[in-house]
């Protein structure tokens, strides 16, 4: 934490805060405010381009809305606060066991609802993966659906690119454009759709070396997860030219929904 910052100053808004953890800079609380849980972030850290992304990540989250995105409650200098989703991630669900088909079509027809309105809005995700997936009350369904994290989001809209150049995400869900630097294609986030739709079926991602995959060294992939029904439309969102993919989230969507289980 910054010396005399932040927890003196939130304390007087947010109440008994306790934290969570601590994550490049930032860290994490959960707290009451104005009556109702949240959970906070607070930039504990006085390097500038942390702040950037900080003030990055408040600047599109507070600018969006939708029912399956936890919204932006406020957005100080150093924190930013959103409601306390009750409930697990997509990763606790997965270290369980694979999702039953039926439940994974729905969360994906949920993120897809997301995704379909942040591209609209000119947003690439960059970050899709079971960790930034919640379920309010832990319930697996579409209506339940939370997505989290514009951390690494890209917006069109904005004057500059605090990630242009570096090379961010987790190798497992990274598209190989965005691994090559290419910023703000909503197909990466299709890409990202695939891998986290397989590891939800399989219990476990394609490549266990995402990084050779990435670097076009190896590309062992494990074998495509059941049901058979749901096959085709993994290949292809996973393939590695962007042009092969479904072209949007619409398109994924569509498919999704005329599949028969
Ligand atoms: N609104 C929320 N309510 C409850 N828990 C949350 C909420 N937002 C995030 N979390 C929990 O905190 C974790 C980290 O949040 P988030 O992904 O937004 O932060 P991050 O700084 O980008 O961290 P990471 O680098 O791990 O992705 C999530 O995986 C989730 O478990
Ligand atoms: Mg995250």
């Amino acid at each position: 934490m910054m010396p005399g910052m932040n927890l003196a100053a939130h304390a007087l808004t947010a109440e008994s805060p306790t934290c969570l953890g601590f994550r490049g800079g930032v860290e994490h609380h959960a707290a009451q405010w104005q009556g109702q849980p949240v959970f906070m972030k607070i930039l504990s850290s006085g390097d500038p381009e942390q702040q950037e992304r900080f003030s990055h990540e408040g600047q599109i989250n507070g600018r969006l809305a939708h029912p399956l995105l936890v919204p932006l409650l406020e957005r100080g200098s150093h924190t930013l606060t959103f409601p306390f989703v009750q409930g697990c991630t997509l990763r606790e669900i997965i270290e369980d066991g694979p999702v039953a088909p039926f439940q994974a079509v729905q969360v994906l027809d949920g993120l897809l609802q997301v995704l379909v309105y942040l591209h609209a809005q000119g947003v690439t995700h960059h970050d899709l993966k079971p960790e930034n997936v919640m379920f309010a009350d832990n319930r697996l369904e579409t209506c339940a659906v939370r997505l989290i994290d514009l951390g690494m989001a890209h917006d069109r809209q904005a004057s500059s690119d605090t990630h242009a150049g570096t090379r961010m995400g987790t190798p497992h869900f990274m598209a190989p454009e965005q691994f090559q630097g290419v910023r703000g294609d909503p197909r990466s986030d299709i890409y990202a759709l695939g891998v986290l739709f397989w590891d939800a079926l399989a219990g476990t991602p394609p490549y266990a070396d995402p990084l050779g995959w990435l670097l076009g060294s190896r590309s062992v992939r494990g074998p495509l997860p059941l049901p058979v029904a749901l096959q085709p439309l993994l290949e292809r969102c996973l393939h590695r030219d962007p042009a092969d993919r479904f072209q949007s989230a619409e398109d994924l969507l569509r498919a999704l929904r005329s599949v028969r289980l």
